[in-house]
């Protein structure tokens, strides 16, 4: 396992960190899998393995698994393990509506994770909206008197909105330590590299959230970007070029991902057995700035998902259809995305409500011709 300085904080940490959103579940007498209903003993065995391993970080959140991540992570901190790594959790600006709050939910959280205190306290997935609550309310007081009694060591932030509003919260607390979503993909999407690099030139470590996009850069790969791959003369798995590609940013102090399997698992630390910062040739890395354009020369609606179109009077979810549309045909997923668009039409906010009214294209930023776009996608969901 790579360690690196966790920012100024006086310790190391390891590079990969175990992200508990993701947990092995127990399979249904139906065959299939219930998010909320964590398989307790593979899951346990999992995040031992991984600080048996050299892991010494681990995420956990209030809603993960339904609420139920932090209490199997607090029974497999039991016997020792907790001494061993540093606890991340996040307190969830939704459940807020006083002040007396943010004391019952960290309350909750030490008790489900059964420590005395957490290392790293994240408001979670703050946006430009949540951030003004949050300040309205008091979070940043609240903080800061957790910190002086003892309960929190390093107030952090989970981040989901645009860059400026990220400048924004950088400059407005010191904060130890801020968690974005970064992969070779999402380069300039919510924070992005600038703000990667905004964070580090204010000494604000970073730690990074969905670097494989859950899953979507590590399996059904399409056959022409496994092609691009393997033109590399160093052979690599797409997640472990995924992994390698953040670690070789110094502004990148832990790559956190999710396994749900063990085995998983092991490929993963492998990988960070190796996946140092300042390792990948200028070869390399052309090799993945050219993936990243064949992903998103895979795109086949060029919605940036602005909204500008929203509420559409019949109902229909004009920016969460064209995502499934995107993402079919960039990660190869038809099942997962057709099964999602049915809930869309079940729910009666497929394209199929479309009344043809014009009002999305009048609005829309990018010029779109929405309508002729929406039946083609109801046609191919309905293939
Ligand atoms: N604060 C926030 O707002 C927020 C949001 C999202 C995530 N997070 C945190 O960040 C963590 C990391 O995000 P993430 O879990 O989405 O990370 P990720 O690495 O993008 O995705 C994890 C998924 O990738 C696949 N995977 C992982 N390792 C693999 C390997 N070695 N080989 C093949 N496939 C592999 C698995 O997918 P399958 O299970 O499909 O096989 C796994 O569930 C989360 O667990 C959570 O703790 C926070
Ligand atoms: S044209 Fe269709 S999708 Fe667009 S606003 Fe009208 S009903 Fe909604
Ligand atoms: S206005 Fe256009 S770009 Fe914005 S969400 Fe709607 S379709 Fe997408």
């Amino acid at each position: 396992m790579q360690y690196v300085p966790f920012g100024n904080l006086g310790f190391e940490v390891s590079r990969f960190g175990l992200g508990c959103m993701r947990l092995p579940l127990k399979i249904q007498p139906d065959g299939t899998t219930k998010e909320s209903d964590i398989d307790e003993e593979r899951a346990i065995e999992l995040i031992r393995y991984a600080i048996d391993n050299g892991v010494t970080y681990v995420d956990t959140a209030n809603g993960y698994h339904g609420g139920n991540s932090k209490f199997v992570l607090g029974k497999a901190l039991t016997g020792g393990y907790r001494q061993k790594v540093k606890v991340a959790t996040k307190l969830p600006p939704w459940s807020v509506t006083q002040y007396s709050d943010f004391e019952n939910l960290l309350q909750t959280h030490l008790e489900a994770l059964q420590t005395d205190h957490i290392d790293f306290y994240l408001v979670h997935g703050l946006d430009k909206k949540s951030w003004k609550k949050m300040k309205d309310l008091g979070v940043l007081k609240f903080l800061d008197d957790c910190v002086a009694k003892g309960k929190i060591r390093y107030p952090s932030f989970s981040f989901h909105d645009d860059l400026e509003t990220f400048k924004e919260i950088i400059d407005s607390y010191h904060w130890a330590m801020c968690q974005i979503q970064l992969n070779i993909l999402d380069v300039n999407w919510q924070a992005g590299l600038e703000g990667l690099r905004y964070a580090a030139s204010k000494g604000i470590s970073v730690v990074v959230m969905e670097p494989l996009k859950g899953g979507k850069l590590a399996n059904n790969i399409p056959g022409d970007i496994l092609a691009k791959w393997d033109e590399s003369p160093v052979k690599r798995s797409p997640q472990s070029w995924a992994f390698h590609w953040l670690a070789d940013m110094p502004e990148v102090t832990v790559i956190l991902s999710g396994s749900s399997t063990l085995e998983q698992l092991k490929d993963s630390l492998e990988i960070f057995r190796t996946a140092g910062a300042k390792h990948l040739s200028k070869e390399e890395l052309t090799i993945v700035d050219e993936v990243r354009k064949m992903y998103q020369s895979k795109i086949k609606v060029g919605c940036t998902a602005c909204n500008y179109c929203m509420p559409c009077p019949s109902g229909v979810s004009i920016p969460d259809i064209f995502k499934l549309y995107n993402e079919e045909s960039m990660y190869n997923i038809y099942k997962s995305t057709q099964a999602s668009y049915m809930k869309l039409v079940d729910k009666e906010n497929a394209a199929d409500r479309c009344v043809e009214c014009g009002n999305c294209e009048s609005v829309c930023p990018q010029s779109l011709p929405i309508i002729e776009k929406l039946k083609e996608v109801h046609g191919f969901f309905n293939k």
